[in-house]
């Protein structure tokens, strides 16, 4: 891997940051976008779900309580958000395993995914990263399993373009620029996916947040 695939890009860029992470997404109400991206999969008791890029955990705990017969993973890059998440599990007394690795290189066996969720993962990562990501998300999932991706990807108006500026600011250029013409969903098809949907998409104050899902062919 080149030194500029593997930088890795915290939550809120520093990681002396990361604390105020869910303060902040709490008021931008993730509890209400979350809630609607995971609607978007109808989770059955048993199946096998993995959060890539779970940050604090947030997704992972909600999906665990949507499903509880579900087995959800979680897996970040961050030792430091981890903790967080770890943490937030046990306060909860939910069963959630967290791994730690990078999206490029999951630390997981072939097909052994029924559903793969990733949520403001993306727009931290180069284009090169992004395609190992979804090339790694399309090993790891079982036929016919889904890919769920929320993000940032093309802006619906010139103003939710100015919004997206700031994340741009914070998060770097490298990484966000794709997202300003729209990525994802010519991504998903190049690395194979099939019955690609564009689900939800909903303006923020800073920019445009769209929901996709992809299949993995049978
Ligand atoms: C903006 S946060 C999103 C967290 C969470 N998914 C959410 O929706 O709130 C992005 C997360 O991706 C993680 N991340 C960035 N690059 C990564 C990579 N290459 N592999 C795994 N995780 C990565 C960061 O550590 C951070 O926790």
């Amino acid at each position: 891997m080149t030194r500029k695939s593997s930088k890795l890009v915290p939550a809120l860029r520093f990681r002396c940051l990361t604390v105020l992470y869910d303060p902040l997404m709490k008021w931008a109400q993730e509890e209400t976008f979350k809630n609607r991206f995971i609607a978007q999969a109808e989770l059955l008791p048993e199946q096998r779900v993995l959060d890539v890029g779970c940050g604090t955990g947030t997704l992972a705990l909600m999906l665990k309580d949507t499903q509880p017969r579900a087995t959800v993973m979680g897996l970040d890059a961050d030792p430091e958000v981890l903790k967080l998440a770890q943490k937030k599990a046990q306060n909860s007394n939910i069963d959630i395993s967290f791994h730690q690795g990078l999206s490029s290189h999951l630390p997981f066996d072939a097909a052994v995914f029924d559903h793969v969720f990733s949520s403001l993962l993306f727009h931290h990562l180069t284009l090169e990263m992004k395609h190992k990501t979804l090339q790694e998300a399309f090993r790891v999932l079982a036929p016919g399993g889904s890919l769920h991706i929320l993000d940032f990807d093309k802006p619906q108006s010139f103003w939710m373009r100015l919004a997206f500026y700031p994340v741009q600011v914070l998060d770097g250029f490298e990484t966000t620029r794709n997202h300003v013409t729209g990525i994802l969903l010519e991504a998903l098809r190049e690395e194979g996916f099939e019955d690609i949907h564009e689900t939800n998409q909903f303006n923020t104050i800073v920019g445009t947040v769209h929901m996709y899902s992809a299949n993995k062919p049978y």
